[in-house]
């Protein structure tokens, strides 16, 4: 029988780019999902009708490919990993590779759909990692545990970004609300509080990795600088617990605002996210802040109540953005 796995998308509500120096971050699931189905197979199908691909291959050329994946990672050959993730098959291929491997299944017909809007800062690629590895541990007898299917996806995404944090497919995987930091790795929060936000697409897209590049290279030249930042976003982040756990709307919006000057100062915002930030502001948003890597994708703004989240929705869209009405705290990787 065909196994049937979803992931969410996230939404990354504070302490991005700052998180990639060992800052603590916090992030959702977002209720848009991505579904894998899996079928034990002799070879490899892999069919992505999302990024029109529909291939087969032998598991041994799958296995392979994997095993020149991993020993690029090990010389830290970020240029040629982002090379291979320029080709949308390979990153599915190589999630396959290591599901398989970790579930010694000798081939899979898998096919995966998504409604989380793509290249957005929305985590479409981690949705669709989690629950393709998922999917394929599910149809091979497998339990596909948040822990396992996070770990088995962070390769997709190493070919989509070079050196990601690990937030965006964690954050997809275990769902609800997360705290993340790159050392200790994540922490699912106890928290589900009542949060009215309108996320809101540039339609502009920028590489996460150049996006991340810009950070490192400030960092380098001017370390004093980019220090004071990651200070501040650190005690942003923390201060953003006691908001959630308090369902403090009101003093998220502040923090959202406060970590959007320091991003703005970082370098990577965009004038289109700043139209779409003063826009939502103008309208009434307790706070707003880019999501995700900026220099285009998404912002978001959280309202104070569904009256204020449809005036916000509505500036956005006059600014020119769309805007995405959805839930936080989404469920993470399930069967369905
Ligand atoms: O590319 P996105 O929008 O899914 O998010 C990237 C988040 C960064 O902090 C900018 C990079 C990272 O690896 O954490």
């Amino acid at each position: 029988m065909a196994m049937r796995v979803s992931a969410p998308g996230k939404l990354i509500l504070l302490g991005e780019h700052f998180v990639v120096h060992d800052c603590l971050a916090v992030a959702a699931a977002v209720e848009k999902r991505a579904v894998a189905t899996a079928l034990p197979h002799e070879t490899v199908v892999i069919d992505a009708p999302d990024y029109s691909i529909r291939q087969e291959m032998t598991t041994g050329d799958v296995l392979s490919f994997l095993s020149e994946a991993q020993s690029l990672r090990e010389k830290e050959d970020v240029e040629s990993l982002k090379r291979l993730g320029r080709d949308p098959l390979l990153p599915l291929k190589v999630v396959t590779g290591a599901a398989l491997a970790n579930c010694s299944g000798k081939g899979v017909n898998v096919r995966v759909t998504s409604d989380v809007p793509k290249a957005s800062g929305m985590g479409s690629g981690s949705a669709a990692f989690v629950s393709l590895a998922g999917a394929i541990l599910t149809a091979h007898g497998r339990e596909p545990d948040a822990k396992t299917v996070a770990d088995l996806a962070y390769v997709g995404d190493v070919l989509c970004h070079g050196k990601p944090s690990g937030i965006d497919n964690n954050t997809v995987a275990f769902g609800g609300y997360l705290k993340f930091r790159k050392s200790s790795g994540p922490e699912p929060l106890k928290v589900s509080p009542k949060l009215h936000v309108v996320i809101g697409s540039t339609g502009v897209s920028a590489p996460t990795s150049d996006m991340v590049q810009i950070n490192r290279d400030w960092l380098a030249l001017e370390p004093a600088r980019v220090d004071h930042l990651l200070e501040q976003a650190e005690n942003i982040s923390q201060r953003g617990l006691d908001a959630l756990k308090s369902s403090d709307a009101h003093a998220l919006g502040a923090l959202a605002n406060e970590n959007q000057v320091i991003l703005r100062e970082l370098g990577v915002s965009h004038p289109f996210l700043e139209k779409l930030i003063i826009a939502a502001r103008k309208a009434g948003a307790l706070g707003a802040k880019l999501s995700g890597a900026g220099g285009g994708g998404i912002m978001y703004a959280i309202c104070d109540g569904e009256d204020a989240q449809a005036r916000v929705a509505e500036a956005i869209k006059t600014a020119g953005g769309k805007p995405i009405l959805t839930q936080l705290g989404a469920q993470g990787v399930r069967k369905e």
